[in-house]
């Protein structure tokens, strides 16, 4: 744990400095969002100082935002393992990237074809999907997680699977529990019948390496925005089938990847952003050999961000067994901590969970409450939808001591007797 460069890591964080009243922040809502380094924050004033242009000019600004767009689909395919820009597609958002994608694929499905979607996910890779159904006339099969495992059990999914099943929709990791799917696994099964895989990766691809190629996938989404960089969404894609599936794209936009999938004019500031972030994981991996590939500098800062996480998390949960009354909606058995990102939930057996973010915002420690928008997790677990539970999300740029100051925090909380009202649930 000591090898890890946390204070230089924190240096490169400018929020990570920012007081409220002399106070420091400490930021554990990271699964709802990163906070970014540095130089994601200075690509987006440079893309405005010497590359703001639209695409496709012989003029030097344009030539350079040309440089940004491609450059951005490049930096991701490494980030992704995949083997060109042509296997990604950028969008607004997941979600965004999602609802197209359904829209596409949807054409492609017939009345009565059949769709598996998980009790485990974000709503994001939910709802795209029901509204397909709905419009094509498919069955929707539901797969339950093992709420002892609190994964993806294959069994299950081979009691939803049929010769009618087009596609799987599953999470690599839950934003809710912090589980981790054995995707690889689920998706070899689901593709003896013949199905399309596709996975959101959101909650997994900032703390681990994401390897999409190898898992056996058709297409596999993530967000910027989680990942140390800007509000983007990404999907990584096989290039047979981004190239031959349907693109809602105006008619002058070449038919080519990866441009196919681009509507309108992009982000292109936030492409720019995302260069940095991965140019801040490229940092964080740099070894002495020049020779070095990003995506090799890339792995190296994703063996050290787990690590640390992984070491974070363990005292986290450590903590929080020994406060009486506290559940932890998850895996916490040590000897599973591979099996799960260090998003870590719990309920109180008497406080809500709301009232709980709440006075631990008010000591500076940010965390979620809520379902999350997991809500077919929080309704199979039984838990009052709205309050949910409290969500402390771990990042590589938190401390031992911020673990410390939020269990300390939660053991003084829950030791006062609450005489409040149950707070109004205010669920993201
Ligand atoms: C697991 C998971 N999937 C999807 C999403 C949606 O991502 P986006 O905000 O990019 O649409 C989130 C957001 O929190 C998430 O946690």
């Amino acid at each position: 744990m000591n090898l890890f460069p946390i204070d230089r890591v924190r240096a490169e964080f400018p929020s990570l400095a920012t007081r409220d009243a002399g106070r420091p922040r400490v930021y554990l809502d990271n699964p709802a969002g990163t906070q970014v380094p540095r130089q994601v924050i200075e690509a987006v004033a440079r893309f405005f100082t010497e590359d703001n242009a639209n695409l496709g000019g012989s003029f030097a600004s344009s030539k350079a935002a040309d440089e940004v767009f491609y450059g951005a689909y490049r930096a991701l395919a490494d980030l992704l393992g995949g083997q060109s820009e042509r296997e990604i597609a950028i969008g607004q958002s997941m979600t965004a990237l999602t609802y197209t994608f359904s829209r596409s694929l949807g054409r492609e499905f017939r009345p009565g074809d059949e769709i598996i979607l998980t009790r485990m996910d974000h709503e994001g890779n939910i709802s795209p999907w029901l509204a397909m159904a709905e419009e094509r006339g498919m069955v929707v099969r539901w797969l339950p997680f093992d709420k002892h495992s609190w994964r993806i059990e294959p069994h299950a999914l081979d009691e939803v699977l049929s010769d009618r099943t087009r596609l799987l929709a599953l999470n690599y990791a839950s934003n809710l529990t912090g589980s981790i799917n054995d995707v690889r696994t689920l998706a070899a099964r689901a593709k003896k019948t013949g199905a399309l895989v596709y996975v959101d990766a959101v909650q997994f691809a900032p703390h681990r390496l994401v390897d999409a190629p190898s898992l056996g996938c058709d297409f596999l989404t993530c967000s910027a925005y989680k990942i140390y960089g800007p509000h983007v969404g990404v999907l990584w894609g096989k290039e047979d089938l981004l190239q031959d599936m349907y693109a809602y794209k105006v008619r002058p936009v070449p038919d080519t990847l990866p441009d196919r999938f681009e509507v309108g004019t992009p982000q292109l500031e936030l492409y720019a952003a995302t260069i940095a972030a991965v140019e801040y994981l490229e940092w964080l991996g740099q070894s002495a050999a020049a020779s070095d590939s990003r995506r090799s500098r890339i792995e190296s800062a994703f063996a050290q961000i787990t690590a640390w996480e992984t070491a974070l998390t363990q005292r986290l949960i450590d903590g929080l067994l020994a406060i009486s009354g506290v559940e932890i909606r998850g895996i916490s058995d040590a000897a599973h901590m591979e099996h799960r990102v260090p998003t870590v939930s719990f309920t109180h057996a008497s406080r809500r969970s709301a009232e709980i973010a709440s006075a631990l915002a008010q000591r500076g420690i940010f965390v979620w409450s809520g379902h999350n928008f997991a809500l077919e997790l929080a309704r199979s677990l039984g838990l009052d939808e709205e309050d949910g539970v409290v969500r402390i999300g771990l990042a590589h740029y938190n401390t031992p001591q911020e673990v410390d100051m939020v269990v300390a925090a939660l053991a003084d909380i829950l030791a006062e007797k609450s005489n409040k009202a149950p707070a109004a649930a205010r669920a993201r």
